[in-house]
């Protein structure tokens, strides 16, 4: 695991509320939880924000919704996403039926890779998609993708788990598609450890949702539902980190401007996290080969952190080699910057 700094503020914050909630007492399902519902849903801008243990919960929990309520039985999920988002289709109960092709300089699906995979699909009103936001970006087709997914009667759930503070025209993920789940795991963009926010426009999932996370044991009108809450302590970490989002990107902004100036001078193709209509979140700094590998492009660049990623789920191979990923984190030192710019101007010599 690489290096985890947390902005002071959000630290300080932590601290002064943390023994309130020993003295009040309320360890679970009690102020935080509901803060954090709230800030998720003003910043993300969608009807319904709960908090669960992590993204893989959250997404678990999703895909059980929309099998109850939707009759969704079959998931399509990327080439090019962690390999624990196949595991949790599996456990989730509903059928992996399919991978859908990655384009190499997003790492994630074009319109094309998903048209493609709903082509011969005579019957979609069982199937879900479910896309995973690579590396801080949202995808840059994701509106095109939610159209096309809208009129075929797809579900898309987001999983966000790279990209909280991320905007595509000034939307945030989670509000594409379907729902969304976000996760604050120790090494993602905005870490706290652990926890997930499920985002949703989709009110009756959002309540099905609110009550899942507690096995619905208050109005016991579910037949599905277990303990996925968030606790309050991290809740208030989560809150914590959360808050300071703008202040976590913009300080890794200052970094990536570093890598951008040398990639540019140096004619290395890079993941614009700025372009226009994008604002990523810098959860990775990405560097792409123009073809073949990355190692064979930058033989000098030692200094990384781990690729997204170094496995494929389907055919998409390319991208476990054409790609790497320069150290990014909160607070970096501008040495560590200075030596990777040393390193692949000593790539291109
Ligand atoms: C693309 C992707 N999806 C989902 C997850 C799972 O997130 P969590 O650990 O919060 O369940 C991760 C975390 O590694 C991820 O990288």
């Amino acid at each position: 695991m690489g290096v985890i700094k947390l902005p002071g503020s959000s630290l300080e914050f932590f601290k002064s509320n943390l023994d309130e909630i020993f003295e009040t007492g309320s360890l679970a399902e009690g102020p935080w939880n509901q803060r954090l519902s709230d800030l998720a849903q003003t910043y993300c801008g969608t009807t319904c924000a709960i908090p669960t243990t992590s993204n893989g919960s959250g997404l678990m929990a999703l895909l059980h919704l929309y099998k109850e309520y939707r009759h969704r039985t079959e998931v399509l999920i990327q080439s090019n996403t962690m390999y624990g988002v196949k595991t949790l289709v599996n456990a989730a109960g509903l059928t992996l039926s399919g991978f859908i092709d990655c384009n190499p300089l997003t790492l994630m699906p074009s319109l094309r890779d998903v048209e493609t995979a709903l082509e011969d699909r005579s019957n979609t009103a069982t199937l879900i998609v479910l896309l995973s936001h690579i590396g801080g970006i949202i995808n840059p087709e994701m509106d095109a993708i939610a159209s096309l997914c809208q009129e075929r009667g797809v579900t898309v759930i987001e999983d966000c788990a790279h990209s909280f503070g991320a905007t595509l025209n000034g939307k945030h993920s989670g509000a594409f598609g379907d729902a969304g789940a976000y996760s604050f795991y120790a090494t993602k963009a905005v870490p706290a450890g652990e926890g997930g926010i499920v985002v949703t426009n989709d009110e009756e999932i959002g309540r099905a949702l609110t009550d899942y996370v507690k096995y619905d044991r208050f109005n016991q009108l579910m037949n599905i539902g277990v303990n996925i809450r968030m606790s309050e302590t991290q809740a208030l970490l989560v809150y914590s980190v959360a808050k300071e989002v703008g202040e976590i990107i913009d300080n890794k902004s200052k970094i990536a401007a570093r890598y951008v100036e040398a990639c540019q001078e140096l004619g290395i193709r890079y993941i614009d996290q700025e372009a226009q209509y994008t604002r990523g979140n810098y959860y990775k700094f990405i560097v792409l080969a123009e073809n073949g590998s990355i190692a064979d492009a930058l033989p000098e660049l030692k200094t990384m952190t781990s690729k997204v990623y170094d496995y494929c789920l389907g055919k998409s191979h390319i991208i476990t080699t054409n790609h790497a990923c320069l150290p990014i984190w909160y607070d970096q030192p501008p040495e560590v910057a200075e030596g990777v710019v040393a390193e692949l101007t000593m790539s291109r010599a």
